[in-house]
């Protein structure tokens, strides 16, 4: 039987958090987690605009809950909007950049545009962050490469 990995998925995105779009990846992410890790938990969920101090305080709030992993997604691109890797990286004590390189590596196969994602992950207290795309698809084809690898991760931050 698998350790129960506590998760927290972000969804950073103005539109969403406004209610003009409704958020996709958010719920496609709890699912893939389910699917995955079916002992684990996903015990927070929530939308917060792409405003930085805003990211960094979610982020924050649930690292002092002592989730084992938070999963972002949105706000990693170029837009001058998109500042969820800057939140990520002001709040993170270890980077773990071979997270993001792995995303690029596999993601480059599918689309050329993955180079357009500044996707950060690390490591603050015992919790593992990870950005990921704000689209569905990116979001899953991200997840898909790296999670495999999620519960080392855990059990090395422990
Ligand atoms: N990665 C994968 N695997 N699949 C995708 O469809 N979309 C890209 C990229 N990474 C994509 C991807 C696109 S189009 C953008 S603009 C960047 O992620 C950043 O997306 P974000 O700003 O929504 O986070």
């Amino acid at each position: 039987m698998d350790k129960q990995i506590t998760f927290g998925v972000l969804t950073v995105s103005d539109s969403c958090y406004k209610g003009i779009k409704q958020d996709l990846a958010g719920p496609a992410l709890c699912q893939e987690i389910d699917n995955k890790f079916p002992t684990s938990k996903v015990l927070f969920q929530e939308i917060v605009p792409d405003e930085q101090k805003q990211i960094e305080h979610t982020l924050l709030s649930w690292c002092l809950q002592e989730l084992n992993v938070i999963i972002t997604t949105g706000g990693t691109g170029c837009s001058p909007r998109d500042v969820t890797p800057e939140a990520t990286k002001a709040i993170l004590e270890k980077e773990v950049p071979g997270i993001a390189q792995v995303m690029l590596s596999n993601s480059l196969a599918i689309t050329p545009k993955a180079m357009l994602s500044r996707s950060a992950c690390g490591i603050r207290n015992k919790t593992l962050i990870i950005n990921l795309p704000g689209s569905t698809k990116g979001a899953r084809e991200c997840f898909s490469f790296i999670s495999s690898s999620i519960p080392h991760a855990v059990a090395l931050i422990n």
